[in-house]
């Protein structure tokens, strides 16, 4: 391509400070170096993930920064070095890397690949230099990935090429919603037919474990949610009952147990609260049932429970990513929607041009949209 080594100016919504809304700027992004790819993005969603590195709750983010983490996009330009993919491909960034050697990549049990910001920075890339810059500044990354950008550099380990059928505009959940809600119930609780199983949030994120739960089988999925507005939508997608906490006068656990005997097999919580972090394990049956954590609480807090509740038999599991590894199966994971085999389509609830990004996360804040898509 005619921008293969250049310099590329281009629209872009930077994060000044935390507490800031993004505003849009005009960037500069530098060509990739050995190893990275520079993507043209098509769509991104605003995740709430986003909205808490703009409200400045999560530790080690640097600003001014670009989020934005759940995107498709196409191959502008490849590093030296660069053999997965080559300019033109369909990609989808990658918020969850596998780099494919570390001994986690190795290890089938697990996608939780070393090469993430648990371990290292990914404010910059692995060189230790950012490829960004505004107003003769430099701007970090935000988990290699900075899809907030219409031109962004990621790391070869953090891109997953993807069948060019793919639609961009609806595949970019893939890249973080959808997965991270199905692969829970599919591959980290491994939820069995016949099984009951709880959900607590119906965001992106939630509904996407109930349409999790609904493949694997579940005869009966209860929804939890303050805001019933949700309610529709998860009914729609495989939910057999929707309740609020705010209807009753006693915890929503004992609700829970109250309505399935001893507990439910499964409990999910995707919200990122400790409190209903420890209602949804509450909730599990004692003596066999599993709670598994999606949500992400602000940093600095901590979980508190009483040992009984789990020295009877209840697993308490996290989940990163739906337990994908990334590269490999995400691109799968867009087959199996090709070939109609899941459908996150209903998540998108609103599409929008990129320079309404503010729009977009008002729609979040207001809880009105479940997806808001935007579009380069
Ligand atoms: N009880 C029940 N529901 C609640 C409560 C509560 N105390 N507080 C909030 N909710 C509901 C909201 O009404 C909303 O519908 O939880 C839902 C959360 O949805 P979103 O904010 O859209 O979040 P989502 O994108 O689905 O992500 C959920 O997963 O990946 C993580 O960081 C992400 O922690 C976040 C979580
Ligand atoms: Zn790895
Ligand atoms: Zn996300």
């Amino acid at each position: 391509m005619a921008t293969a080594g250049k310099v590329i100016k281009c629209r872009a919504a930077v994060i000044w400070e935390a507490g800031q809304m993004p505003s849009l700027e005009e960037v500069e992004v530098a060509p990739p170096r050995a190893h990275e790819i520079r993507v043209k993005i098509v769509a991104t969603g605003i995740c709430r993930t986003d909205d808490n590195v703009r409200a400045g709750v999560f530790p080690n983010i640097d600003y001014p920064v670009i989020a934005g983490h759940e995107a498709a996009g196409i191959v502008e330009s490849v590093g030296p070095k660069v053999t997965c993919v080559t300019p033109g491909d369909k990609v989808i960034p990658l918020c969850l890397a596998q780099c494919g050697e570390c001994t986690s990549c190795l290890n089938p049990k697990t996608n939780f690949c070393l090469k993430i910001h648990f371990f290292q920075s990914q404010n910059l890339m692995p060189d230790k230099t950012s490829r960004f810059t505004c107003k003769g500044k430099q701007v970090y990354h935000f988990l290699w990935t900075s899809t907030f950008s219409e031109y962004t550099v990621m790391p070869e380990a953090s891109i997953a090429k993807i069948d060019n059928a793919a639609p961009l505009e609806k595949v970019c959940l893939f890249g973080c919603g959808f997965s991270t809600g199905y692969g829970a119930a599919i591959n980290s609780a491994k939820v069995e037919p016949g099984s009951t199983c709880a959900i607590f949030g119906l965001g992106g994120v939630g509904l996407s474990i109930i349409m999790g739960c609904k493949t694997a089988g579940a005869s009966r999925i209860i929804g939890i949610d303050i805001n019933k507005e949700k309610f529709a939508k998860a009914k729609e997608l495989g939910a057999t009952e929707c309740i609020s906490p705010n209807d009753f006068n006693k915890p929503i656990e004992k609700v829970l147990v109250e309505m399935t005997g001893l507990g439910v097999d499964y409990s999910f919580e995707a919200i990122g609260h400790i409190d209903t972090q420890v209602a949804a394990l509450t909730s599990s049956r004692l003596d066999s049932g599993t709670c598994v954590l999606v949500g992400e609480p602000p940093s600095g807090l901590e979980l508190s429970f009483a040992p009984e509740l789990i020295l009877c038999g209840r697993k308490l599991i996290g989940s990163l990513l739906g337990g994908w590894k990334s590269k490999e199966a995400l691109p799968k994971l867009i087959s199996d929607y090709l070939n109609k085999k899941c459908n996150p389509d209903a998540l998108i609830s609103h599409t929008l041009p990129f320079e309404k990004i503010t729009e977009g996360f008002e729609l979040l804040h207001a809880g009105k949209s479940i997806r808001c898509i935007l579009m380069f």
